[in-house]
């Protein structure tokens, strides 16, 4: 059994995809899942949000142990040559919480992901161009494996490019970030065809294979819901404007997912949205600056009087918002967790 792998994904930049992912892969390990967090993103700002500058110099120019990979890109490099994957070298960040970190480098597989992408429907060996285009999904289920992790998140780039592809064929389930905004409501437009032309793409690779020499990911890719992201309105906005967005959300959603396979457990639509996340304001940059969720501050971080009260609200929302895709993901037991 593989460990399900849940992706943020939105092709609009800034939304909150890396603060959602850095913030719930703590909060999930804090409730008790044993968590992967794996950056997909070329740019890794998840990496710099879990790590100190000098340990990602060491990371991304030092040697690792031998015959590992310490980042993304280490464990899949060996296979634009002639070597297999890497086994990852996971960064600890808590007993329940591993990194799989990102790299700069990652972006020179793009084009690699590109070219071998329609080897997999060749009639000839397919052992390396679907050991390569599902390589993310292998990297991020060795790391769960070996820390026995029950979930991996993932955070990608904002682009609907060949390394968000593989991205996304190594996905379960979906959660979209929004803002209520114009660029957000077209960029969900763009989803969910994309969604589902990868999804069918990849289901004829997989056809192609009848008896595949080692585990691929399925490329379920389903959507589990959106968080509404309320940190990038304007206070000068009318609130007229924010609600005409807003307002508009719902029915998008719908029919972004409407034609794809859906979870039929899922309720109503009003139950697409699984959370509002408010703007945390000071908090942020306070956050930032040690490396640490914001529910994590504490008085020697500068979180005093009404910041204290803000960040047990801010632990309130991040635990009902992991509670919330918990109960999807695994709908028996969700709600039973501490
Ligand atoms: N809930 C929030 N409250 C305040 N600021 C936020 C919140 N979520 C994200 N941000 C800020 O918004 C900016 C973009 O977030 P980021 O997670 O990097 O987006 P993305 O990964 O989608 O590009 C960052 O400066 C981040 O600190
Ligand atoms: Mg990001």
């Amino acid at each position: 059994m593989s460990v399900p792998v849940l992706t943020f994904f939105n092709n609009k930049g800034g939304v909150g995809k890396t603060s959602l992912v850095f913030h719930l892969a703590w909060m999930f390990s804090e409730i008790g899942k044993r968590v992967v967090a794996i950056d997909l993103d070329p740019q890794a700002n998840l990496t710099s949000a879990f790590l100190a500058e000098d340990d990602l110099e060491a990371l991304w120019d030092g040697d690792g142990p031998a015959n590992t990979g310490r980042t993304v890109y280490q464990c899949v490099r060996p296979l634009t040559e002639v070597g297999d994957i890497l086994p990852p070298h996971s960064q600890r960040i808590s007993s329940r919480l591993h990194l799989v970190p990102g790299d700069l480098g990652l972006a020179s597989f793009e084009d690699f992901l590109s070219q071998e992408w329609p080897h997999a429907l060749d009639s000839g060996s397919l052992y390396r161009p679907f050991r390569i285009l599902s390589a993310f999904w292998q990297v991020a289920q060795q790391a769960a494996e070996q820390n026995g992790a029950e979930l991996i998140l993932a955070d990608v780039g904002p682009n609907l490019g060949a390394i968000n592809r593989s991205a996304l064929l190594a996905t379960d389930h979906v959660v979209i970030p929004l803002a209520a905004d114009l660029f957000s409501l077209q960029g969900l437009r763009n989803l969910g065809p994309t969604l589902r032309k990868w999804r069918a793409d990849w289901h004829k690779r997989l056809d192609n294979w009848p008896e595949p020499t080692f585990p691929l990911p399925a490329g379920t890719m389903g959507p589990l819901g959106y968080i509404l992201m309320q940190h990038g309105e304007r206070l000068s906005r009318p609130v007229k404007a924010y609600k005409k967005w807003a307002d508009r959300i719902p029915q998008t959603y719908q029919q972004m997912i409407s034609g794809g396979p859906r979870d039929l457990t899922l309720g109503p639509a009003a139950e697409d949205c699984l959370a509002r996340l408010k703007h945390y304001r000071s908090l942020v940059p306070m956050a930032l600056e040690v490396r640490k969720p914001i529910f994590h501050l504490t008085a020697a971080d500068g979180a005093i009087g009404n910041h204290a009260y803000a960040v047990k609200d801010a632990w309130s929302d991040f635990k009902a918002l992991a509670v919330a895709i918990l109960s999807r993901i695994e709908p028996k037991t969700g709600a039973g967790h501490r």
